[in-house]
C-alpha cells in the first residue's frame, strides 16, 4: 500500500482545526447593499427575477436603510428610477431628482450609513443608453459634461462617494475635476473600472427599467474576452484619481479581480451582479442548490480573488448569517 508522506487531511480533521487554518474571512462590513429608489410613498415594488429586490419610495428606502445599518453593513449604493425620462437624463443632473431627495432623506435618517451612488444614465434615459447619443451610438465627452454634473448633485445632496458606471473614457478625471472644483476634494470615487459587457445584468435592467431601447452597450462597456485591457482601463482611472477599482461581474471575472488587486493594490471591489444573483436563487428554487451555502461560497471566492469589498444583493441575507 503507498502511504503520502504528507497529508493534508490532518489540518481538516475539525470545525476547530478548520477554522484555525481558514485563510479568509467575510464579515458584514465586506458588503456593499445596492438599492432601487422610485417615486412615490409606501411603494415596495417586489422586482420578479430578483427574489427579495424592491423597487422602493424613499420612505421605504429609509426603513430598509435602517435594517441594513442595524445588521453592520456600512454602506448601500443607490439607484434611481426617475418619473420622467428624457433623451440626456435630466432628472439625473437636478437637485430635485430622485437621488438628490433619496441622498437627502437617507443622511438625516441614517447619517452614518455610507451613501455610494451609481453615476450613469441608463435608468435617466428615454432610450437606456449611458450618455447623450449621436446617431446611435454615445457621444463620450458630452456625456462627460453631464457625468460632471451629475456627480456634483450627488455631492451637494450629501453623497458620501460616488460611483460612475458608464465606461465613459476619461469619466473618472472629468468626475474629479469637477467635484474638486465645488468644494468636493473629500468625496472619494468608486470607479467601475473594469466593467464587462455582460448578459448577467439582464435583471438589473428590469429591477432599473433601463433596457437599452436599441442595440447594446458594446461600444463602451469592456469585450469579455479581454483581460490585458481590463488592466489598461484600471491603470487609467488610477492616473486619473480613482479611489477604490471596481470589476464588474464579480463570479465569472475573478481572474481579472485578481489581477486587478495584484497589480494596483488600491482598495478593490467586486460587484456581484444581478444575474449572478438571480441564477444563484433560480437553482435553489428548483431545489438544485442550497441557496445559503452557494451564497456564502460565492462571497468568499469573490474575497478571496482580491475584493476588499462586495456590492451585493446578498448583503442582508449574509450579514444575518455571519452575525449569528
Ligand atoms: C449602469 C449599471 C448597470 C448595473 C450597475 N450599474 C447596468 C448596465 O450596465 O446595464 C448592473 C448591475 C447588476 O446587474 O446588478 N447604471
Amino acid at each position: 500500500m503507498f502511504e503520502p508522506y504528507y497529508r493534508p487531511r490532518r489540518l481538516r480533521k475539525t470545525p476547530a482545526i478548520r477554522a484555525m487554518v481558514r485563510e479568509t474571512h467575510l464579515t458584514p462590513s465586506d458588503f456593499i447593499a445596492p438599492l432601487f429608489v422610485t417615486e412615490g410613498k409606501g411603494v415596495r415594488n417586489p422586482i420578479s427575477s430578483m427574489p427579495g429586490q424592491f423597487q422602493l419610495s424613499i420612505d421605504e428606502l429609509i426603513a430598509e436603510a435602517k435594517e441594513i445599518f442595524a445588521l453592520d453593513i456600512p454602506a448601500v449604493i443607490l439607484f434611481g428610477i426617475p418619473a420622467i425620462k428624457d433623451d440626456v437624463g435630466s432628472d439625473a443632473m437636478s437637485d430635485e431628482g430622485i437621488i438628490a431627495r433619496a441622498v437627502r432623506a437617507m443622511k438625516e435618517a441614517v447619517p452614518d450609513l455610507l451613501v455610494i451612488t451609481d453615476v450613469c444614465f441608463c435608468e435617466y434615459t428615454d432610450h437606456g443608453h449611458c450618455g447623450v447619443l449621436h446617431g446611435h451610438d454615445v457621444d463620450n465627452d458630452a456625456t462627460l459634461a453631464n457625468l460632471q454634473k451629475q456627480a456634483v448633485v450627488h455631492a451637494r445632496a450629501g453623497a458620501d462617494m460616488v460611483a460612475p458606471s458608464g465606461m465613459m473614457d476619461g469619466m473618472v478625471g472629468a468626475i474629479r475635476e469637477a467635484l474638486d472644483a465645488e468644494g468636493f476634494t473629500d468625496v472619494p470615487i468608486m470607479s467601475y473600472a473594469v466593467k464587462y459587457a455582460s448578459g448577467f445584468y439582464g435583471p438589473f435592467r428590469e429591477a432599473a427599467e433601463s433596457a437599452p431601447q436599441f442595440g447594446d452597450r458594446s461600444t463602451y462597456q469592456m469585450d469579455p474576452p479581454n483581460s490585458r485591457e481590463a488592466l489598461r482601463e484600471a491603470q487609467l482611472d488610477v492616473e486619473e484619481g480613482a479611489d477604490i477599482l471596481m470589476v464588474k461581474p464579480a463570479m465569472p471575472y475573478l481572474d481579472i479581480l485578481y489581477q486587478v488587486r495584484q497589480t494596483f493594490g488600491l482598495p478593490t471591489a467586486a460587484y456581484q451582479v444581478s444575474g449572478e444573483y438571480a441564477m444563484l436563487h433560480a437553482a435553489a428554487q428548483n431545489g438544485w442548490l442550497d441557496l445559503d451555502r452557494v451564497m456564502m461560497e460565492s462571497l468568499i471566492a469573490i474575497k478571496r480573488a482580491g475584493a476588499d469589498m462586495i456590492l451585493t444583493y446578498f448583503a442582508k441575507d449574509a450579514a444575518r448569517r455571519l452575525n449569528t
